[in-house]
């Protein structure tokens, strides 16, 4: 363990609220800033604001052991910090790019307030080209900005700051970017010190790979429906080649989340700003749009034509399993293509509650179990890859629909076993 230092952490997002307890449980004096009244109160009280792995035990054993402090503005995590942790949202601007506001609200706060010699940690997801722009605004030439991208997942964002593949420190000094990995002297992860701007360009470069990989997979499964192959046997096949590996390999119904989309999308706006056309980028995410209405197609014809009037259950609402987050969810969007057509939907996810009111469920009645989701349904969507899907009484299920249909988007079911039970079943790139 390395030494004890006193750190700040400014947002209690994803990113804030796992790196202001994994810091705590690494043995250094945190005090996690958040502004939002409601956010702030649940934290104060151990609990944690998101549906997140491991975080509520953290954030409690911080508590307990007074390690990790909540407060309720920036300005009073400022006495003494001398790493502060930029960890406010990024999100998607009107033209794509990246909207700097609250980055730029958090330094108007803490510019004179940061102690003497402290280190401005940028993990927001940011352009390349703003650490500069961070040190201009703040004012302050003892005060050293370094970049340090997060490439933490939801679902297992605890375990990824625990036990990071890599960890990036953007500083021209040296010293500092040591200073900045040494905070997480606990992990044995491979270091890289490089300019701020590489360092920005990384985190963005890292999405869009994923991004394209996710693309190019959902493609290839599409290949393979109108080739007659298997998209299963094929992926195996690819994975044992080191070069390509098995991750990030299992097509679905698109890519989605909080960061792919918006990091894809301002990717493409920061290569056009520097006058190149990123043009292989603009069509992984162009794929991303058709594919969903391929998935919506799959639909169409498994309601035998028309959509308009079709009572369509839809298991799974969140963009991945294991978060309660619908950010840029595929589903979501597949729901509102659905809607669009004049489909009639029943839905249920596990960490939506009937009743629920959110804007982007508009028009959708949830259901508090997949069986009652499905009653009455002619098809069923399977949109999230929520384990519980894979255990459902589909003999019960099977008798509460009008029709025996399955759209399967996550390949989780045994297509022999439903077929066999009456129901059509169609999966991804898949016979
Ligand atoms: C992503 C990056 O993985 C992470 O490094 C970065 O810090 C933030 O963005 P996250 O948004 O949590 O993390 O989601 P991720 O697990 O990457 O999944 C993104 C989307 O791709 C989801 O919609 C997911 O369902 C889909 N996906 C992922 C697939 O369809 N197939 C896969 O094999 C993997």
């Amino acid at each position: 363990m390395g030494r004890s230092e006193r750190v700040a952490v400014i947002g209690a997002g994803y990113v804030g609220a796992v790196t202001a307890a994994v810091l705590a449980h690494f043995g250094h004096a945190v005090v996690l800033a958040e502004s939002d009244l409601y956010r702030y109160a649940q934290l104060a009280s151990g609990k944690s604001p998101i549906v997140e792995r491991d975080l509520e035990e953290l954030l409690q054993e911080g508590l307990a052991s007074g390690k990790l402090r909540v407060v309720n503005s920036a300005a009073e995590a400022m006495p003494d910090a001398e790493f502060v942790f930029l960890c406010v949202p990024t999100p998607q601007g009107g033209d794509g790019s990246a909207d700097l506001s609250a980055v730029k609200l958090v330094l108007g706060e803490i510019r004179t307030l940061l102690v003497s010699h402290a280190v401005l940690v940028m993990k927001s997801t940011v352009p390349a080209g703003t650490s500069k722009l961070v040190t201009e605004l703040l004012e302050r030439p003892d005060v050293s900005v370094v970049s340090n991208p997060e490439f933490l997942r939801e679902g297992s964002a605890v375990a990824d700051s625990l036990h990071p593949d890599r960890i990036v420190v953007g500083v021209d000094d040296e010293s500092v970017a040591r200073r900045v990995a040494g905070l997480f002297g606990a992990t044995n992860a491979p270091l890289i010190v490089t300019s701020a701007t590489t360092s920005e360009t990384i985190k963005y470069a890292a999405n869009a790979f994923l991004a394209t990989k996710l693309s190019f997979i959902n493609s290839i499964a599409t290949l393979c429906e109108v080739a007659g192959a298997d998209v299963r046997d094929l992926i195996v096949a690819l994975g044992y080649d080191k070069r390509i590996g098995f991750d990030f390999l299992s097509p679905g119904p698109g890519w989605g989340g909080s960061c792919l989309p918006k990091d894809t999308a301002a990717l493409v706006q920061i290569a056009d700003s520097f006058g190149f056309d990123f043009a292989m980028l603009r069509a992984v995410i162009a794929q991303n749009d058709d594919h969903a209405d391929r998935v919506v197609e799959k639909i169409r014809v498994a309601v035998g034509g028309t959509l308009a009037g079709a009572e369509v259950a839809i298991w799974g609402l969140t963009f991945k399993a294991n978060t309660d987050d619908r950010r840029d969810s595929p589903s979501v969007d597949i729901v509102r293509r659905l809607g669009r057509q004049g489909a009639t939907l029943r839905a249920y996810d596990p960490t939506v509650a009937p009743g629920a009111t959110e804007s982007d469920l508009e028009g959708v009645e949830i259901f508090s179990s997949p069986y009652d989701a499905c009653s009455g349904a002619q098809v069923i969507a399977i949109l999230t890859e929520w384990d519980e899907f894979r255990n459902v009484d589909f003999y019960k299920v099977g008798e509460l629909m009008t029709a025996r249909a399955i759209v399967d988007a996550r390949n989780l079911l045994d297509p022999i076993a439903l077929r066999a039970m009456g129901f059509g079943y169609s999966g991804i790139g898949r016979p």
